[in-house]
């Protein structure tokens, strides 16, 4: 089975929109007109009271966690097979995590963002207070992670699990040792961290508003690498599979490609025409489980459109232009064959990579 999930960031909608396929996907959508899921087809996870910020789902693909607005993460049990009649009517299974300091009162910290560990057994959460939580996919409340003063927008665990790392707009990550629960080290930087992702186990990626881009490496008090070129805001960084090439995204509407050989980028994308807010590997290529299908790059774009890129050729392959808005999240199947793209124009598209 194949899932597909897109989250949608910014919408004015509560609930968790996620869509699993089985199968081949049909050929919905060959002409223009907008296609309506057939509600036989659709299962909705109700139960936020505001919006959805985040969503993932667990690397063996049997839980989704979200995070919303309305200060609570939530954690669905999706069962296998096709979603049909019966499955609808059952409620679905959820765990509610309240970011809160006693498991009791509420508060007003709403979540902005969480991740997996890679075996699937931790969830961890950011908050726009600076609080990170560790979970159990049980909904326990593991451990309080207490170093950050403003929001984090960038959280990741390491393949390993046994470091999560956390960017803040309080201009610092902190890299956390998993078992103590402690801060491993802090880094210090110019001006505040939108994303960050690991390269390996112990070197990362932070982008920063203003442009840089810094790779830091656990025990090391410098950063081992800067990376200038970006002339606004990098919205995310993302390294391929293998650890060898990062892409990063824009408010300078470019995606550039970059590697630890040289300072200066090895590409340098301009097809956009405006913010380019998301990007995102294919699970394919050297060292991962679909060796045989080429590397590619997806990125999403203010200008409404998806592109995909041939990054070892340096050149765009396809511009996917039937977004009518902002695009803010795309998302690879696990089997690379599929792109899921969201927009702000409400509207979710499946792409065939291959078509
Ligand atoms: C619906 O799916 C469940 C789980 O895959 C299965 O046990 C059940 O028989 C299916 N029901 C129908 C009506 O197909
Ligand atoms: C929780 O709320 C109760 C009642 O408002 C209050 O007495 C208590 O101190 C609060 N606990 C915490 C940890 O804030
Ligand atoms: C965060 O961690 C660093 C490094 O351990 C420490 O120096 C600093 O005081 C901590 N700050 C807060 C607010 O806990
Ligand atoms: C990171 O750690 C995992 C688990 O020990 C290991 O499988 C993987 O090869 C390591 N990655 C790198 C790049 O060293």
């Amino acid at each position: 089975m194949q899932l597909i999930f897109v989250h949608i960031f910014c919408c004015d909608t509560n609930f968790v929109f996620c869509c699993k396929i089985d199968s081949e996907p049909m050929d919905i959508n060959k002409d223009s007109t907008p296609y309506e899921f057939p509600s036989s087809d659709l299962m909705v996870l109700e139960g936020h009271t505001s919006e959805v910020f985040s969503c993932a789902w667990s690397p063996e693909g049997s839980l989704l966690a979200s995070a919303s607005r309305d200060c609570t993460a939530r954690i669905w049990t999706i069962g296998d097979g096709p979603c049909n009649s019966t499955i609808r009517r059952r409620a679905p299974n959820v765990l509610v995590l309240k970011s809160l300091e006693s498991q009791t009162n509420e508060t007003d910290d709403l979540v902005t963002t969480l991740n997996w560990n890679s075996e699937g057994t931790l969830l961890a959460t950011g908050s726009h207070e600076g609080k990170v939580r560790m979970w159990n996919r049980y909904g326990e409340l593991v451990k309080n992670l207490d170093n950050h003063s403003c929001p984090i927008f960038g959280l990741k665990w390491n393949k390993m699990g046994d470091y999560l790392l956390s960017g803040s707009v309080d201009r610092t990550a902190v890299v956390w040792n998993v078992i103590s629960g402690k801060p491993k080290q802090q880094f210090e930087f110019p001006s505040v961290v939108i994303d960050v992702d690991w390269q390996n186990n112990d070197s990362f990626a932070v982008s920063l508003t203003g442009g840089m881009i810094y790779i830091c490496k656990v025990g090391e008090n410098r950063p081992v690498k800067r990376f200038s070129g970006h002339e606004n805001d990098v919205n995310a960084v993302n390294w391929d599979p293998s650890g060898s090439l990062l892409a990063s995204c824009s408010d300078d509407a470019t995606v550039k490609i970059w590697s630890m050989k040289q300072d200066v980028c090895l590409h340098d994308f301009r097809e956009h025409s405006e913010i380019t807010y998301t990007i995102k590997w294919s699970p394919t290529g050297a060292g991962t489980s679909n060796p045989n299908q080429p590397l590619l790059l997806a990125s999403g774009s203010f200008d409404a459109t998806v592109k995909i890129w041939n990054v070892k050729q340096g050149r765009l392959l396809q511009s996917l232009n039937r977004h009518r808005g902002p695009v803010f999240s795309v998302a690879f199947s696990p089997n690379g064959k599929y792109l899921a793209s969201g927009s702000a124009d409400k509207c979710m598209h499946i792409w065939s990579v291959k078509e």
